[in-house]
């Protein structure tokens, strides 16, 4: 019963709230924050030297004009360049989030140069050289595709110019893996930028995600995607926004209904990974920004059960593509080393959708199932058991390739 109320809220949350737009800007939500615990209020530089932790802010410039700002955590210095990317409506911040155990700072402590990136949009992606975000729908005309092409791009050749390194090596999880996988295969000279690619929770095909707030939010979003797009909602789950602060003011107050209708019908159903009270931490920095655009992307490549570009409807492909249909992702194209560590119990990365992107990459280095059966999308980032079932596999990778 809560997952059918779970999937209604979740509707209600992203989708009709979203529509009278003067109510997504206006929204003060500093009391209610001012009640979660201290790290849900801190960003990148605070958490990491909260934690003790060396931390510098830098701001990588797209070619398309995006601001971005990435977080660099040197560590002791000459460790080699770690690129870490979040996933979808998420930031850098979800890698810092438990405190001293969290993976960020045990890549740090492993020697690495750790490099979180940020996607276009995000709390630290709100910025533009020309467009404001506020006033230009042009600003959030981008989808994952975007992401991986124009962000992922400019990420790794500012850490190589700053560091020096010829290459670097990356991890990512959900739909930092599909943006990795938009750019390899789309500007296949970026392969040899690349050590490795760890991929957590890896999102390509996503027609059987089994999530069961999935089916009823893929219609829905494609079938309101035209009514947004008329009352100028092109940003979803923005920071003030109706929805997320609803979603604020549930995960504080009743942090059990939160995940019960929320994170379980996404990410797989548990409980027996995050802990209620951290997940109050979380929920205080979780979600950021997206585009409308992303969410119809994933949307429609669920349908078509393919990892294809964004499909304009026939008329409009002939011109932006010369073809009636979309061009497919061609990940035989990415020779990159990839790892793939999966799940069984992953509501949107399920191991039916890896395997078919794993029969098409040519060069997999490694193909892992957690080994624990409960293990949830969610869990890869904030699991109470990282440090058992994920983190050797990941250092275990990244010291070797
Ligand atoms: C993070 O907070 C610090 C301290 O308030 C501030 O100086 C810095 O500009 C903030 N960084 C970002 C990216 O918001
Ligand atoms: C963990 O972090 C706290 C700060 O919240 C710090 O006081 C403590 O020393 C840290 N513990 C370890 C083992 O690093
Ligand atoms: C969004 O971008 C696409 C190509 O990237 C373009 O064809 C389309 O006209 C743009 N839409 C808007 C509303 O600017």
């Amino acid at each position: 019963m809560w997952v059918k109320f779970g999937s209604i809220f979740i509707i209600i949350d992203t989708i009709f709230c979203e529509y009278e737009h003067v109510f997504t800007t206006s929204v003060d939500n500093t009391a209610l924050l001012e009640l979660y615990p201290e790290d849900a209020k801190l960003n990148g530089t605070q958490l990491a030297s909260k934690y003790g932790y060396k931390v510098e802010e830098h701001e990588v410039v797209t070619e398309d004009g995006y601001l971005i700002t990435i977080f660099r955590l040197p560590g002791k210095g000459n460790g080699k360049p770690l690129m870490v990317l979040h996933g979808v409506i998420d930031s850098s911040d979800t890698w810092m989030l438990r405190g001293n155990t969290s993976i960020g700072f045990d890549l740090v402590n492993a020697g690495f140069d750790v490099w979180f990136g940020n996607y276009r949009g995000n709390r630290y992606g709100r910025k533009h050289m020309y467009l404001n975000p506020d006033r230009h729908a042009h600003f959030w005309n981008y989808s994952y595709h975007d992401t991986g092409y124009y962000d992922v791009a400019a990420t790794i050749d500012y850490i190589i110019e700053n560091t020096g390194e010829s290459r670097v090596k990356a991890l990512a999880q959900s739909q930092g893996t599909t943006v990795f996988y938009v750019l390899l295969s789309t500007r296949p000279e970026y392969n040899e930028k690349l050590e490795v690619l760890v991929s957590l929770a890896p999102v390509s095909y996503v027609h059987h995600a089994s999530g069961s707030a999935v089916p009823i939010l893929v219609p829905l979003i494609l079938a309101f995607n035209g009514v947004l797009n008329l009352l100028g909602q092109h940003e979803l789950l923005g920071e003030k926004s109706i929805p997320k602060v609803m979603l604020q003011f549930l995960c504080y107050h009743y942090v059990n209904l939160c995940a019960e209708i929320v994170i379980y019908p996404l990410s797989g159903v548990s409980g027996e990974q995050i802990e209620l009270e951290f997940l109050r931490s979380v929920m205080g920095r979780y979600p950021s920004a997206s585009s409308r655009k992303n969410f119809v992307h994933v949307s429609q490549n669920r349908v078509s059960k393919k990892f294809s570009q964004f499909d304009y409807g026939r008329v409009r492909n002939l011109r932006v593509y010369g073809s009636k249909h979309p061009p497919d992702y061609d990940v035989s194209k990415i020779t990159a080393k990839i790892a793939l560590i999966c799940s069984k119990n992953d509501g949107l990365s399920s191991l039916k959708d890896v395997e078919l992107l794993r029969r098409q990459l040519p060069n997999v280095v490694e193909y892992f199932v957690i080994k624990n059966d409960k293990w949830t999308h969610a869990d890869f980032l904030w699991g109470r058991g990282i440090r058992k079932y994920v983190m050797p596999k990941i250092l275990e990778l990244l010291n070797k390739y």
